[in-house]
């Protein structure tokens, strides 16, 4: 099969196509023919080798696919064979084939596009737990950091479901005009932010971002607000930044890490069949910057590394861009993407 690899822990560069032994599956796994692999910044930081505990040059990035099951192994039960699928995996994702656990599986609606499951996958995810974590409620004044990023657009769209009034910050006019249809109601320009220009009074705050101002935006949350750190787009955060919210002890602020490790399978599962449930019936857009050719993976982490990607970046293996493969079922293929992915008018 054709994979990616890490060659040397580093830049975009050090990431090449090769030709490697497809893998199989073992018990209770199943073997999957992948149609789209998500690009995310965990795969930057694991390719650059910035995580405590990242694996050594070699290994193919990738932790969330979508895609038909071609094989199963020992203890699956065989109905699961030809299902269109989405999963997490710990590795591997940016090839041709990868084993998943079969336990981590969860079963695509009918009419939907893989690359809009890895759209949603992981961020969408992410930002349901945070919500949930910061108890969103109805009407409140939330906050989102990184909002045109893949978690934000997805943490925008579920608080303004939820009913809250979402003030998105960005760094960008034209992302902030879509941000703006995804369901915010006011953007925010990012510096300004940053930079204490804006007014304090948010209920929660959803942050991808981090960083050195961490401090000064749980400085923004009123009496009993509620921040959640999810990611650190921006880096980590200053050992003290939460001497100003101790020192307004009498808001009862709340702060929270959060990180999808955390959250057992099966609630995952539940939680994404729930999410794909509403995007299928429109409620929940997937957002797609760009579908590129599983070859131009380090094409696609230079992108993410630039910065103004606006939701994912998908990488798409050639059978599913050009001729159907032998080994995957016909009917499985014409339902998959050549590109498709929806759009939304960039103003
Ligand atoms: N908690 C979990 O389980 C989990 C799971 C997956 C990923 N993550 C982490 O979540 C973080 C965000 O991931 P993502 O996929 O949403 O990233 P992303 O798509 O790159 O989006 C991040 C966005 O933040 C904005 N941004 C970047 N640098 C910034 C800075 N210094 N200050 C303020 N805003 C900045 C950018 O938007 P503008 O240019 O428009 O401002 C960017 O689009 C990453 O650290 C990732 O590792 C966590």
């Amino acid at each position: 099969m054709k994979a990616i690899v890490v060659q040397s822990l580093g830049g975009p560069q050090n990431l090449a196509l090769v030709d490697l032994p497809a893998p199989s599956a073992g018990a209770g796994q199943v073997l999957i023919a992948v149609e789209a692999a998500g690009v995310g910044l965990v795969d930057v930081l694991l390719r650059q080798g910035a995580i405590p505990g990242s694996s050594a040059p070699g290994f193919v990035p990738g932790i969330e696919v979508a895609g038909t099951v071609i094989t199963v192994g020992e203890g699956v039960d065989r109905s699961w064979l030809e299902r269109r699928v989405f999963t997490m995996v710990t590795g591997g994702g940016y090839a041709e084939r990868v084993a998943a656990e079969a336990s981590h599986l969860v079963p695509l609606p009918p009419t939907m596009k893989a690359v809009d499951a890895v759209a949603l996958g992981v961020n969408a995810l992410v930002a349901e737990f945070i919500l949930r974590r910061a108890r969103v409620k109805a009407g409140e004044r939330v906050l989102v950091r990184g909002a045109s990023g893949g978690i934000g657009v997805m943490a925008t769209q579920l608080a303004a479901r939820c009913g809250a009034v979402v003030a998105a910050a960005t760094s960008s006019v034209a992302r902030g005009q879509r941000l703006l249809q995804l369901g915010a109601s006011q953007v925010l320009d990012r510096a300004a932010t940053s930079a204490g220009e804006t007014p304090e009074g948010f209920d929660v705050i959803l942050d991808p971002v981090a960083g050195p101002d961490t401090a000064s935006f749980l400085g923004k949350l009123k009496q009993n607000g509620r921040m959640v750190v999810c990611g650190a787009a921006g880096g980590f955060p200053p050992p003290d930044f939460g001497m100003g919210a101790l020192r307004a002890f009498k808001k009862s602020l709340t702060f929270a890490f959060f990180s999808l490790d955390s959250i057992a399978t099966t609630e995952r599962a539940a939680a994404l069949k729930e999410i794909f449930d509403s995007a299928a019936s429109g409620e929940l857009k997937p957002v797609i910057d760009e579908i590129l050719a599983l070859e131009s993976a380090s094409a696609a982490h230079a992108k993410l590394e630039a910065g103004g990607v606006f939701g994912k970046l998908v990488l798409v293996p050639s059978a599913f861009r050009r001729t159907p493969r032998p080994d995957v079922p016909a009917a499985k293929l014409a339902g998959a993407p050549a590109g498709g992915g929806e759009r939304l008018p960039v103003s």
